[in-house]
């Protein structure tokens, strides 16, 4: 179930490195009818002139070179001068040692020699998709680093530029803004940016939750008590209505607010004026009402949970922040976002291995942002490395699309679960692949083998 990479337009462009003629044209043919644009060399002076002449995609070395050079030490000089491109190398059969240390100098994969043309094939294209994915991993990776948002909100998917765009809009109004959308999608936040990109931005903004409160608090909280109001209130104290003064309160969860208590709201709301509780005297009142929910407030008002009345009120301006599943584009710069502030925390800077950000790609984040930003807080908690593998990202997104499981009994297949034993244990060891072997009780050719058949990342 391995993500598909779609393969670009452009051909890929293949070095050939060989000093058998044989071995070249042969590498060629299938090279060439496979698609690649092909280059060959001779020797090691000639392929680095096609290294720098030509934007090679994926080398084809000979293990055994002629002259000076080795094809080990040539391996270790591509790989540390042209680190983006994929290279196979080719040993004589009876050198898997060899094969191995190549493995471990970065080589991608290998050929035994003589190795028939569906083995080559097989590694070409597997090279080639192992190349399409690391570069766009890499395009996304830059994007991961540069900020790119609107004030403290980061995206630039297209939903997001809409809602910026209603931001800056309703921030140069006074109305009420109704923000509706999912738990975790940035709601606090949007109300925030309202409040902070608007002319009153220097006044307070004062958050309300009305879903935390109990409503006897909440009442007093808004609106203000005097001494004596009830039990234990010694001192009289000033609503929060009153005290934002020219700023904004923004009422979260207001789906959850009671209903005495939304009558005394459209009232405070209609009449620019609030009576502390236990007063009679009214006290006027200079403050924006923004509002928050991740209910459904039209199914409330059919219902009756919630005033129609209000919610009109409320409703001058409604906006609804998108979840992440519509806006996945936004995935690699919000999870830059949070690794940059982790990394600020005194911790090591961390980066996502290529399967990692794709498993974040392909999950569809039912808690959202915040899902997203507790993830990677928990992966760089657990692990100490510079490089956040799936295996740290948590239990619903170890299986590919767990977000939309495959119809089956839940166990996974048997060859799954050797899957992720072996991944498991590379984890353990490092990448250490010897050791892995050991671990799982498995001879290493076994491993091996395994591991070219999981494909291009492994
Ligand atoms: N676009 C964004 N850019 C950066 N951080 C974001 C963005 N959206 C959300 N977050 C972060 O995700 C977390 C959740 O956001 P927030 O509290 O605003 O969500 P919410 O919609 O109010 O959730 P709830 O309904 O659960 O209250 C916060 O830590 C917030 O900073
Ligand atoms: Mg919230």
């Amino acid at each position: 179930m391995e993500k598909k990479i779609s393969v670009p337009s452009a051909p890929l462009n293949v070095l050939v490195i060989d000093d058998e003629k044989s071995i070249r044209d042969g590498c060629r043919q299938a090279a060439e009818g496979l698609g690649f644009k092909t280059h060959v060399a001779e020797n090691a002076g000639n392929a680095y002139k096609s290294l720098e002449s030509q934007s090679i995609d994926v080398v084809l070395l000979d293990m055994k070179l002629p002259g000076s050079t080795s094809g080990q030490e040539m391996l270790k000089d591509i790989r540390s001068r042209y680190p983006n491109v994929v290279v196979i190398v080719m040993t004589g059969y009876a050198t898997v040692p060899a094969a191995v240390q190549a493995m471990r100098s970065g080589a991608y994969d290998y050929l035994s020699k003589p190795f028939n043309l569906e083995e080559l094939r097989l590694t070409l294209e597997r090279a080639a998709s192992h190349f399409n994915l690391t570069t766009e991993n890499r395009v996304l990776r830059t994007k991961l680093r540069s900020k790119e948002g609107f004030g403290n909100m980061i995206g630039r998917s297209p939903q997001m530029e809409k809602l910026y765009r209603f931001i800056s809009k309703a921030a140069n109004s006074q109305h009420p803004v109704l923000i509706l959308g999912e738990s975790g999608t940035g709601k606090e936040l949007v109300a925030r940016s309202i409040h902070f990109n608007g002319p009153q931005k220097d006044k307070p903004f004062i958050p309300v939750d009305c879903g935390s409160l109990v409503p006897t608090l909440i009442e007093s909280e808004l609106f203000g008590h005097i001494k004596g109001a009830f039990t234990g209130a010694n001192q009289s104290k000033e609503g929060l209505l009153a005290l934002a003064d020219g700023g904004t309160v923004f009422l979260d969860e207001i789906g959850e607010l009671p209903s005495d208590l939304q009558a005394k709201l459209l009232r405070a709301i209609q009449e620019k004026e609030i009576r502390p509780v236990g007063s009679t005297r009214r006290v006027p009142i200079d403050a924006r009402i923004l509002a928050a929910t991740n209910r459904d407030l039209d199914v409330a008002v059919q219902n009756g949970s919630f005033r129609r009345d209000l919610y009109f009120r409320l409703n001058v301006l409604a906006l609804r922040v998108p979840p992440l599943r519509e806006r996945k584009q936004d995935i690699p710069v919000l999870a830059g976002h949070f690794l940059d502030r982790i990394e600020r925390t005194g911790n090591i800077r961390r980066t996502l291995s290529d399967e990692a950000l794709h498993r974040m790609l392909d999950y569809d984040w039912p808690g959202n942002v915040r899902e997203l930003e507790n993830c990677l807080e928990r992966a760089c908690a657990m692990n100490s490395g510079p490089v956040i593998h799936v295996i740290d990202l948590g239990t619903s997104l170890q299986s590919p699309r767990s977000a939309s499981p495959q119809p089956g009994n839940g166990f996974g297949t048997l060859a799954d679960l050797e899957k992720n034993a072996i991944f498991a244990a590379l984890q353990h060891t490092h990448g250490d692949k010897l050791q892995a072997a050991e671990l799982l009780g498995i001879g290493k050719t076994t491993l091996y083998r395994k591991l070219k058949e999981y494909g291009p990342q492994f």
